[in-house]
């Protein structure tokens, strides 16, 4: 194991963040860390430390730090052209747009570009609105999905949202939260009451008719929560009979992070009205996508565009990654070193009682800790205490769930089994210490 002793860090950088930026941009870490460079897999802070990054800044560096495949397609497209806005075609966007249309399931097909997950899952719901004529809306409960109005008013998760919900209409399901069964059933006994309680939750808190169900396909800030086998079928059933189109965000769950496939939701026999996505989509250039089936994309009436969306430069390193990921096969490679990193993350479960759950997909894969196996009582602290010790050997982490109490891994879809490894022995130290 190679225990770096860090550098203390005492960072101008980290001392102008404190003072300059708003207090509620919460940084990682007692000690927070000013990242100064990334190469591949790792990342090195001011102070020279090095750190494998298992997190990529919220899964989304995809396919590495510094990728020389999507950096010289920026490059190349800063040189060539670096804005243009949606009044003008531009050919990297169209590409993309014909790209997405070729790898997303079913009859996907148009694309609207902006700037983040938040405006996607914006411009999904109001796409549905607009296209169903209805405006009520069905998510999740534990679901993440952004900073506006609309998306925080969708947010499953108190701890994220400042205000009350600000868009009327929005209606949280149960989360299929089999670790924390709501109804305290067991799968499949259970007989998928959480879906089977959708068509309550509408025909009691809706006006019977919604304009959509929108759902994470693994709820990921929520801690990675993975619905069961039949979920989505039976969920979508229900939302399609109340005459709701089906909004897959995929923010976290898309270009192969699940293993094998391009998207989340394809481990389930769905198909999707809408998809969005954002973050690993272009490697940390800023990025949104909502793509719609003809019919949604067709009802979007007026004018819309936006000043960013589609930038030529977004546009051109989305493609890299695509190609990347292509070309590398790297949704294999997703399900091949995450089905290792699972197996490391399950014997973990086994030597720590502290460890209540081992979840997720391919290369999304969370642990939950417990103060108790029987009560499941959260166990935030213990988290607290994995982040400095995994740190202070070398290797950043990420967290997530309601109580705090989730680790949650986003390894790049390159990895190796080697870096699994890594990431394992420092969490084995670590848990060990808890
Ligand atoms: C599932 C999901 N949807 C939407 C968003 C919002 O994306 P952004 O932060 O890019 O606005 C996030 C961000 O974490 C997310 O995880």
């Amino acid at each position: 194991m190679s225990t770096t002793e860090p550098q203390a860090s005492l960072s101008e950088t980290v001392r102008k963040h404190k003072e300059f930026l708003f207090p509620a941009v919460a940084m990682f870490y007692a000690d927070p860390i000013a990242l100064e460079r990334g190469e591949g897999e790792y990342v090195w802070d001011e102070a020279g430390n090095r750190y494998l990054d298992c997190w990529g800044g919220i899964l989304t560096v995809s396919v590495g730090h510094g990728n020389p495949q999507v950096t010289d397609a920026v490059i190349e497209q800063l040189k060539r052209i670096h804005h243009t806005t949606t009044l003008y075609a531009n050919k990297p966007q169209s590409e993309l747009a014909e790209k997405l249309h070729q790898i997303t399931p079913g009859r996907l097909k148009k694309s609207f570009f902006t700037n983040s997950g938040t405006e996607a899952d914006d411009t999904a719901i109001h796409a549905a609105k607009l296209a169903t004529g209805r405006h009520e809306i069905v998510v999740l409960r534990h679901s993440y999905s952004g900073r506006s109005a609309t998306s925080l008013s969708a947010m499953g998760q108190a701890p994220w949202r400042p205000l009350p919900a600000q868009v009327a209409g929005i209606v949280h399901a149960h989360a299929p939260y089999c670790y924390r069964c709501p109804f305290k059933l067991t799968y499949p006994e259970c007989g998928l009451a959480c879906a089977e309680d959708i068509e309550e939750l509408i025909m009691t808190t809706t006006t019977g008719e919604i304009a959509a169900f929108m759902a994470e396909p693994i709820l990921g800030v929520g801690g990675f929560i993975v619905p069961p086998p039949g979920y989505f079928e039976r969920a979508v059933e229900i939302a399609r009979k109340h005459g709701g189109l089906f909004i897959a965000d995929e923010v976290q769950t898309a270009w192969g992070r699940t293993g094998d496939k391009w998207w989340g939701i394809e481990h389930w026999d769905v198909e999707p009205d809408i998809i969005t996505s954002a973050k690993g989509m272009g490697n940390g250039v800023p990025i949104g996508m909502t793509i719609a089936t003809p019919e949604v994309a067709d009802n979007f009436p007026g004018l819309t565009f936006s000043t960013f969306g589609g930038n030529p430069v977004s546009m051109a390193a989305a493609l890299a990654v695509i190609r990347v990921i292509e070309e590398e096969d790297l949704r294999r490679n997703a399900a091949v070193v995450g089905a290792h990193l699972r197996a490391r993350l399950d014997a973990l479960k086994e030597k720590y009682p502290v460890v209540g759950d081992v979840r997720g997909k391919g290369l999304m894969q969370a642990i939950e800790l417990v103060k108790d196996r029987e009560t499941k009582e959260p166990a935030p602290e213990a988290v607290l205490k994995v982040f400095e010790e995994t740190k202070r050997r070398g290797v950043l982490i990420g967290k997530g769930g309601l109580y705090g109490n989730v680790i949650r891994t986003g390894m790049m879809l390159n990895s190796t089994k080697d870096h699994v490894d890594e990431l394992a022995e420092a969490l084995d130290a670590t848990l060990a210490t808890v």
